[in-house]
Formats: C-alpha cells, structure tokens, sequence
C-alpha cells in the first residue's frame, strides 16, 4: 500500500443543490460535502460550506436551508450552480422554485427528492460554516416512490467524486444490507 499522506478518499458523494433565501431572493448553491449525523427522530444533516460563498449569509440570517437531489439530467444545470455565484447571477431562474413548511427553504421542483431543514448549529471551522439542519420534511416525486420509500434507482441521483472531478452514476444494487452478510455468521 503507498501512502498518499491526508486525502480525503470518501468518494463519491451525492451531489446536491443546496437552497436559501439570500437577500430576500431564492439562491442554490451545489454541494457534494453533506453529512448523515444520525439516524433516527429528529434528523440531523450537515452540509460543509467556504465561507466565501454567497449562501452562508443566508441561511444565517433565515435559519433554513434545503438539500435537493438533482437527477442525472440535471448535471449541466447543477455544475452551473457550482461554477457560479448568486452575488452575480440569479441562479434560481433555471428553476421552478417551490416552498413547504418553513417557507424560507426554496426548493426545486426538477428534482425528484427535497428536503428541508431548520438551521440546529453552526460549527465554525477556519474556512468553511458546518451548517447542522434538523430534518422537518421531505418532497418526493411519486416517480421515485416504490411502495411509498425513496427509491434510489429511480431518483438516478448525480454522484461527485473530487479525485477526477468527474460526475458519476449510480450502478446496479449487489444485493441486501443487514443481510448478505448472515451467511458469515456462526
Ligand atoms: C460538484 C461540486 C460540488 C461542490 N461542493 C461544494 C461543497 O460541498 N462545499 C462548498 O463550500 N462548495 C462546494 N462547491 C462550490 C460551490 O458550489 C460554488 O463555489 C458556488 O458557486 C457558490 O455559490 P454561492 O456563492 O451562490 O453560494 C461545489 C461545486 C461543485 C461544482
């Protein structure tokens, strides 16, 4: 094994657009780095943002944001919201902007899942906020729905991966968690 000395290697990731009200206008801004807290009642989420950027202020000053998942046809349009400011350009106008229960989370209708979040804490690191959301709800389109649960080949999520800077998508499922692995059991 070589040593590569402290690369991150805990790729891909989903790529997400990340919604605020910035300046009192809906802004989206793409992140890969989204974090799972825990599992269970209430939901935390996490999403690391340079503090360069034109959202942090917004989710700040609102306490929410959302996390859309865009779908693989969605890639031009999401690599746009990461190449690009909102201190510029109005990024929302690519897309049907919509609002649930928090109604200062804009959310996306061309993306088959959305959720939205109520700002929990802030950890601040040097360059980036650690915005931590409480999950409140979540939006599917019933075109991703098998059985009423999200159904991940159907969302056809885009997945990031930062060693080739290339866009991914999702492979075959290889069988069942909590399970394929009984057969090791004594
Ligand atoms: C695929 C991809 C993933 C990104 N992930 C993150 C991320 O996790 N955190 C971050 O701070 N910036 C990330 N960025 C960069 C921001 O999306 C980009 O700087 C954006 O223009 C900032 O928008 P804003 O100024 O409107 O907030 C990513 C960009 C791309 C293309």
């Amino acid at each position: 094994m070589k040593k590569l000395g402290p690369v991150n290697a805990l790729y891909p990731m989903p790529c997400t657009l990340v919604g605020a009200i910035v300046e009192g206008r809906p802004n989206f801004i793409t992140v890969a780095h989204v974090g799972i807290l825990n599992s269970g009642k209430p939901q935390y989420l996490s999403i690391g943002l340079n503090k360069a950027h034109y959202t942090n202020a917004g989710i700040k000053a609102n306490g929410a944001f959302s996390i859309c998942l865009p779908p693989e046809s969605l890639i031009v349009e999401t690599d746009y919201c990461g190449i690009v400011s909102g201190k510029t350009k109005d990024k929302a106008s690519l897309f049907d902007v919509f609002y649930g229960t928090l109604e200062t989370a804009p959310m996306i209708r061309q993306c088959p899942v959305c959720m939205e979040c109520s700002l929990d804490r802030i950890l601040n690191f040097e360059s980036h906020d650690i915005f931590i959301g409480q999950l409140v709800e979540t939006y599917a389109e019933d075109s991703v729905l098998t059985e009423g649960a999200i159904d991940i080949s159907k969302v056809k999520p885009l997945l990031f991966d930062m060693a080739s800077r290339k866009y991914f998508s999702l492979g075959q499922s290889l069988g069942n968690c909590w399970s394929i692995g009984k057969g090791l059991k004594r």
